[in-house]
């Protein structure tokens, strides 16, 4: 099983960032994270991609396509305004988690929609960078079948 974790615009800045909100871990830190447990979760690969460009996310998933088994992603921002994501999403069919690190629901109003959830079986939100860890699971359950 492989699994690709794609995080969108402003995440490589998290230990920086809005420490308040999204914490001081690092996005290395996140990447350990994720690859630490997505192995325990059974994954023989898990890649990690990052980007700021709404067309870099796209082409990235749809190079996923055949490469890998499910994705877990955290559009970031593009979550509440990307119709683009949400269809490569949807042109590729694999098995995808939404995760937030924040708590997006308790949060302002323009943050309530998600596009990219409409393609995504499960969504984390709100468990700070162990929600990563909760999505690899969800996925890799579902893969499992
Ligand atoms: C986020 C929530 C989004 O609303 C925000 O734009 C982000 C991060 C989160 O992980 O909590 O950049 O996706």
């Amino acid at each position: 099983m492989k699994a690709l974790i794609i995080n969108g615009p402003n995440l490589n800045m998290l230990g920086v960032r809005e420490p308040g909100i999204y914490g001081h871990e690092t996005y290395e830190d996140l990447v350990a994270l994720c690859e630490r447990v997505g192995a325990e979760a059974g994954f023989a690969e898990v890649a990690c991609f990052q980007s700021n460009h709404e067309g870099a996310i796209v082409d990235r998933i749809q190079e996923a396509l055949g490469a890998f088994d499910g994705i877990v992603i955290n559009p970031a921002a593009y979550t509440h305004t990307s119709v683009a994501i949400l269809d490569a999403l949807k042109a590729v069919g694999l098995p995808a988690v939404e995760v937030h690190i924040s708590d997006v629901d308790a949060r302002e109003d323009f943050r309530q929609v998600s596009f990219a959830g409409r393609a995504c079986f499960a969504r984390v939100s709100g468990e700070g960078l162990s929600g990563y860890g909760r999505a690899l699971a969800l996925l890799a359950e579902r893969l499992r079948g």
